[in-house]
């Protein structure tokens, strides 16, 4: 039996109501196998020439999860898109996703894979 039209339509704007929905709750949008990779080696090698390779400080605060606690992923990843205004924290929007951020920030929170 074929489905009618109209409930089609709806069943589409439905779903795609859902990914909009999905899209805005930071975390929520999937960051690929490769994708995760890259950006494991970008915080090792980038934020790690100030936040120290093993993230133990450097010029830039330790980011070990216990030196995050005050901090819930949706500061982290905003302060790591805008960056700290007077402070050599530089904004990486230019170079990575909402997405990305949000990833980085929930493992930065769980301890940063190695
Ligand atoms: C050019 C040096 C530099 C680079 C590169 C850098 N940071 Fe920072 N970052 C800093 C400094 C300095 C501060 C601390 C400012 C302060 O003392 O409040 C900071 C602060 C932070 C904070 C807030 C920590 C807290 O406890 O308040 C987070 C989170 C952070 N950086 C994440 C990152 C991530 C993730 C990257 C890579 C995507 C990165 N930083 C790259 C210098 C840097």
């Amino acid at each position: 039996m074929r489905m009618p039209v109209s409930l089609r339509n709806r069943i589409a704007s439905l779903s795609l109501a859902l990914l909009a929905l999905l899209a805005a709750i930071p975390g929520a949008a999937a960051v690929d196998p490769a994708r995760e990779a890259e950006l494991t080696d970008l915080v090792r090698q980038d934020c790690g020439s100030c936040h120290g390779m093993t993230l133990k400080g450097g010029l830039g605060k330790p980011l070990q999860p216990q030196d995050l606690e005050a901090l819930d992923v949706e500061s982290i990843a905003s302060i790591i898109l805008e960056g700290i205004p007077g402070q050599p924290m530089p904004p990486w929007k230019g170079l990575i996703s909402d997405a990305d951020a949000a990833w980085i920030a929930r493992k930065l929170k769980e301890g940063f894979p190695q």
